[in-house]
């Protein structure tokens, strides 16, 4: 039997095995204080967090998030994923008709990376909204292979394509392959701020020197001043659009 998608609405049963399974995003991430809302979204939004079963084991989730998209790609924030997760949650709150859907996660259990599972996953939730009558899916999407190569300009990184004409980068080449689109990079998508004794603990680096820091998984640099004593990320994600 092949991947079968289901949502938190048809199958509450699985929301720990979906919680449990370890997110592939660097722990500094879940600092994002907008992060602190993922935990609301399986009450909010039960309909669009979605599971991949094998034989009824969670091999993939996808957590996603529908917001009133007022029809221009251009309105799409530069504060990418922070600005779209608040904007879900305001238009939720004021009962503002939801149009389109926003990807916040997607994983693949660590075990069934590299097998082409994210492919049947995306094209399951592609499905899933289409269902639910929403006419886009976005992702501000984190190309997977950037946190390789963290000084490098995002512009020019997203540029390189294969002779197949497809993004150099897997996961960008996953969501391409589907037809989707790159819209533009969100430029400031995620912003991480701490003291540099919490950048220590939230990546056991020493962050003590002004300058660029190099964090594993981050997709910049980390930009530290010893004399304030604080330390920022900034990452950039590119927006992505698949039409349904
Ligand atoms: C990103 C992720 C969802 C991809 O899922 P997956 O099922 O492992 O991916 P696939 O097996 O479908 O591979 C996708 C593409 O990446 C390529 N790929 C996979 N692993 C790779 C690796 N280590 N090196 C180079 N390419 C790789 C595959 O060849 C494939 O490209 P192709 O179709 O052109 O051959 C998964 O790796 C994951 O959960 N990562 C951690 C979380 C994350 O980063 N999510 C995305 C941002 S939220």
């Amino acid at each position: 039997m092949g991947i079968e998608i289901v949502t938190l609405a048809e199958r509450p049963d699985l929301h720990s095995a979906i919680w449990d399974m370890p997110s592939g995003w660097p722990p500094f991430m879940l600092e994002d204080p907008v992060a602190r809302l993922m935990g609301r979204l399986h009450t909010l939004f039960p309909e669009l967090q979605f599971a991949a079963l094998d034989a009824d084991e969670v091999v993939g989730y996808v957590h996603a998030a529908s917001f009133a998209w007022d029809g221009d790609r251009a309105s799409l924030p530069d504060r990418g994923w922070d600005a779209i997760m608040l904007q879900a949650f305001r238009d939720r709150d004021h009962g503002n008709e939801p149009t389109a859907v926003t990807l916040l996660e997607a994983t693949v259990r660590p075990d069934r990376r590299g097998g082409g599972l994210s492919n049947a996953l995306l094209v399951g939730v592609r499905d899933r909204c289409r269902e639910l009558g929403y006419g886009a899916l976005f992702g501000p999407v984190r190309p997977t292979h950037k946190s390789l190569e963290p000084t490098t300009p995002m512009a020019e990184y997203i540029a390189r394509v294969r002779p197949d004409g497809l993004p150099e980068d897997p996961w960008l080449r996953v969501h391409t392959r589907l037809g989707a689109q790159i819209v533009r990079i969100a430029a400031a998508s995620m912003t991480i701020g701490g003291s540099l004794a919490q950048w220590r603990g939230w990546t056991g680096l020493p962050f003590d020197r002004t300058g660029d820091v190099i964090v594993p998984g981050a997709l910049v640099p980390v930009h530290a001043s010893v004399e304030h004593d604080h330390a920022v990320y900034v990452e950039p994600n590119v927006w992505m659009m698949h039409e349904l």
